[in-house]
Order: C-alpha cells, then sequence, then structure tokens
C-alpha cells in the first residue's frame, strides 16, 4: 500500500479508536453514574417518580377548582397521608395565608411559591429545601393547591460524563498519534536515514556492503532499487578492472612472451644479410627456422586473443545437447593418424551409457580434448606412450579422464598448469607452445558449469580430468 495512504489510514483509524473508546467510556460513566443516584439514599427510583406524577395528576383532577371554604382539616390530612407515600407533601395557600401545610412554609416561601406559579416555574427554592411542584388552582383567584416534592440535582451532571468522553478522547487521540510515530519513526524514517547512509557510502565508491530490504510498500521497493544499483556498479566497475587487467597483461605478455621469437627471428635474418649464412643450404635452414618461429608468433598472438575474450567472457558459446560417447569416440577417430606417427597406442575405458547427454559447445570443447592429447604426446619420453581415454558418470556428472604414461610432473607443479603461461623449465626448452593451453581449457570447461583437474606421478605418467553436468541428471531432465 502506498506510504501516503496508510498515513492517512493510521489517522482515520486512530480518530475512529479514539471515538469508539471515547463512546464506551461515556456510556461506562453514565452506567455508574445512574446507579450511583439509584443507591442513594436521597434519591428515589423511577417507579417512586411515576407513581408520584400519576397522584398529581389524579389529585389534580379531584380537587381542581374547590372552593376553599371546603378545604376541611380532614380533607388536607386524607390528602397529606395519599402524598406521604410518594414522599410529597401538600400546601394550601389563600390570599398569601397559609391555609394549610404538611411543611413549614414561611412568608418568604409562600410568595415564592404564588410568583412560581405566575411564571410557570416548577422547581424553587424555599427556606427548608429545594422543591418541585405543581398547582392546582382554587375556584377563588388567590387560592392555591400546591403539590410539593423535594428536588434533588443529578449527582454526576451531564457535562461531567461529556468532559470525561472528551479527556478520554484525547488521551486515546495523544496514545495513538505517539504510537503511530513511533511506528512511522521505526518502520520509515529510520530505514530511509540507513538508506541515506548506504547512498553515501556507495557515492564515496564504498559498494561491498550489502543494503538489507527493510520496510514494506515503497521503502521495499526503494531498497530493492538501490541494491540492484549497488550489484550493477560494482558489476560494472569490476568488469572495467578486468578489462584494464586484461589489456595490462596482454601489453606485458606481448612484450615478454613474444619478445623471444620475435628477437631470434632477427638474428636468423641478420644473420642472412650479414652473410653468416653463406651457403643455400644454411640460408635455408635460416629461413626455415624463422618461419617455424613466426608461426609461433601467431600461434601464440591467436592464443593470448583467445584467452583474453575468454576471460572477458566475450566467447559466444554455442551450446547444445551431444551424446558424449560417440563425441569422444569421433574425437579420437579424428587423431588417430597423429596418434599412429607418434607410435601413441590409444586405449578407451568406458563405463557409462550409451545416450548419456552433455551440454556442448563442441567445436570449442573438442580445442580442450585436443589440447590435452597433444599434451600428452608432447610430455613423453617412453617407447611405449598409451595414452587412455576414460569416461563415467555419477547422478549429476559425466566425467572425462585423459591419461597418459608420460614422464609426469612434480608435486608442486599440479596446480599451476592451469595457470596461463605455465610451463615446466623442461617445456620452455621446446620452442613450440604458449603456456596458454591448459588456461585456455580451463576457461572452456568452467563456461560449461564443469570442472578440471589434475593428477600426476613423475616418472609414472598424468591423468587430467574433466567434469561436465549430465544432461540428463540436470537442467535438460524431463
Ligand atoms: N601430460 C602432461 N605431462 C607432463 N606435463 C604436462 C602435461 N600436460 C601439461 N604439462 C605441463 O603443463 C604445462 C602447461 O601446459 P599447457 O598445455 O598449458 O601449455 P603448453 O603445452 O606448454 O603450451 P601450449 O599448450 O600452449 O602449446 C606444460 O608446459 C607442461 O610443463
Ligand atoms: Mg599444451
Amino acid at each position: 500500500m502506498k506510504l501516503s495512504r496508510r498515513v492517512f489510514l493510521f489517522n482515520i483509524l486512530s480518530i475512529l479508536l479514539a471515538i469508539v473508546v471515547a463512546s464506551l467510556i461515556y456510556m461506562i460513566s453514565m452506567a455508574i453514574s445512574t446507579q450511583f443516584n439509584m443507591t442513594s439514599e436521597a434519591t428515589e427510583t423511577l417507579e417512586h417518580t411515576m407513581e408520584r406524577q400519576t397522584l398529581f395528576v389524579q389529585l389534580e383532577k379531584e380537587i381542581t377548582h374547590l372552593p376553599v371554604e371546603k378545604v376541611t382539616d380532614d380533607m388536607v390530612n386524607a390528602l397529606s397521608s395519599r402524598l406521604k407515600l410518594v414522599e410529597a407533601d401538600i400546601a394550601i395557600i389563600h390570599n398569601h395565608t397559609v391555609v394549610a401545610s404538611s411543611i413549614p412554609l414561611s412568608r418568604v416561601d409562600v410568595i415564592a411559591l404564588v410568583q412560581g406559579f405566575n411564571f410557570s416555574q416548577d422547581i424553587i427554592n424555599l427556606s427548608s429545601m429545594k422543591v418541585q411542584y405543581k398547582t392546582i388552582p382554587l375556584l377563588q383567584d388567590n387560592g392555591y393547591i400546591f403539590l410539593l416534592n423535594e428536588y434533588h440535582e443529578q449527582t454526576f451532571s451531564i457535562w461531567l460524563n461529556v468532559a470525561v468522553a472528551l479527556i478520554t478522547f484525547l488521551l486515546v487521540y495523544i496514545a495513538m498519534s505517539a504510537y503511530i510515530s513511533r511506528k512511522i519513526t521505526k518502520g520509515i524514517i529510520q530505514p530511509i536515514e540507513r538508506l541515506k547512509e548506504a547512498a553515501i557510502q556507495i557515492s564515496e565508491g564504498e559498494l561491498n556492503s550489502f543494503i538489507p530490504e527493510e520496510g514494506n510498500g515503497e521503502l521495499l521497493e526503494l531498497c530493492k532499487a538501490l541494491e540492484q544499483m549497488r550489484i550493477k556498479l560494482k558489476e560494472s566497475i569490476d568488469l572495467q578492472q578486468k578489462y584494464d587487467k586484461n589489456r595490462s597483461f596482454l601489453v606485458s605478455s606481448i612484450s615478454h612472451d613474444l619478445k623471444t621469437p620475435v628477437t631470434s627471428i632477427k638474428g636468423y635474418i641478420e644473420g642472412i644479410l650479414d652473410g653468416v649464412a653463406n651457403t643455400p643450404e644454411k640460408k635455408q635452414q635460416y629461413l626455415l627456422t624463422a618461419q617455424r618461429k613466426a608461426n609461433l608468433i601467431n600461434t601464440m598472438i591467436e592464443d593470448l586473443l583467445l584467452y583474453s575474450k575468454l576471460d572477458l567472457k566475450q566467447m559466444p558459446f554455442n551450446k547444445q545437447p551431444i551424446d558424449f560417447v560417440s563425441y569422444i569416440t569421433d574425437g579420437i577417430q579424428e587423431n588417430m593418424e597423429l596418434l599412429k606417427s607418434n607410435r601413441v597406442r590409444m586405449e578407451t575405458e568406458f563405463n557409462i551409457n550409451n545416450n548419456s547427454m552433455v551440454y556442448l559447445d563442441s567445436d570449442r570443447f573438442m580445442r580442450v580434448v585436443q589440447n590435452i592429447i597433444d599434451n600428452a604426446l608432447h610430455y613423453h619420453e617412453r617407447q611405449d606412450p598409451v595414452i587412455t581415454i576414460m569416461l563415467r558418470e555419477t547422478y549429476s556428472t559425466i566425467i572425462l579422464e585423459i591419461k597418459d604414461n608420460g614422464k609426469g610432473m612434480k608435486e608442486g607443479e599440479i596446480n599451476r598448469i592451469f595457470d596461463r603461461f605455465y610451463r615446466s623449465d623442461e617445456a620452455r626448452t621446446v620452442d613450440t607452445g604458449s603456456g596458454l593451453g591448459l588456461a585456455i581449457a580451463k576457461q572452456i570447461v568452467e563456461a560449461h558449469d564443469g570442472n578440471i583437474w589434475a593428477k600426476s606421478q613423475e616418472g609414472v605418467g598424468t591423468s587430467i580430468l574433466i567434469s561436465l553436468p549430465n544432461y540428463k541428471g540436470g537442467k535438460g531432465r524431463e
């Protein structure tokens, strides 16, 4: 929900809650005050009031316009005892003189009662108490019968209850507002402050701190957007750094590794020009060597460019599901002539289902296989070289192992052969190869979500192992 709508709703809710609580309090206090009045000794019940009103009406009918002469003591006593039952009194006044009365009346009281009647009042203050009264006129103009009862003030006035309700409303509203502002501070302002800090850090180039997702609605979206921005920025800076590193790597490799063959080409050409190669055979030999060196430079530059493209993930891969057993069998067939000419025996050990599939860019992956076979051919000194190609599978991977019985490697070398330009000291004496073969192989295998590693024993042989995700057991599984 939108932030502004949430704040608005919170306000409406707090007002509603304040109204509900205030009304409840009002009702409770009304109930309490009524209860208090009812239990008070000085007050009377509703029933009592009704009875008295009925009696007053009845008496009005009975004795209205009675001649003063007919007012006898017996009659007054009879009326008085009926009125006593409803806690009421009687006073009969003629010409401002008390004819009969069940309560003591002063002169002032008499005047007050008559004036009260003239001004249509029904509550007045007598000297002894405050009374509520009804007037029944006698036949004579200045004669009145007053039916009176004591008037009780309400202990709790309605205004007091209203005040209590209003104060409750205010208190509930203030409490709700305090609660809402605390919630807003905790749920909105504090996360915004943290976001501000994060934004400042990003602007200062600190891109490693993760921005946590906090709050709801727009705030949550803001957190996500900022985190996305941080990740993208970091990625682009990392890529930029990688580009820079790669460029300096290319420059340093070209100037370092290409320098040797270029110098030697220069030497052979100078040898021809200076007449050191003074026979046609020698000249031919110098030129052939220079050509071989130039070819090497060409291979090195190609490898360098390929490696740097793979490193920057700029090399497109055209992957397809491929039956791995036939793929490797075809690869071996293609190498058969080369192997024969090197008098190398090829053996296979396939412990794998015939239809095991992998998701491969077949051309690029063949370069990996080719490089490993080339290495096995290069780095051996035996009379009976054997290359064994093994295939096996687990539920999620297919493992290709290419094993030779060559000269093997020293223990410290095994982990370094996948580094770019790593070549053993002996390998450096041979002027073919750039030392990028296995580094390129590693990049290609990793681009297929696979792993490559080596096992080797000096004087016994080397195994290069590659694991690839099993297409059936993984991604393409139906
Ligand atoms: N089968 C092997 N037996 C012994 N040593 C090996 C074997 N394969 C690789 N090596 C060692 O690992 C080094 C790196 O191999 P890599 O294939 O990366 O480069 P290279 O063969 O020297 O050159 P390139 O492959 O670029 O022509 C080799 O120079 C060699 O010392
Ligand atoms: Mg190699």
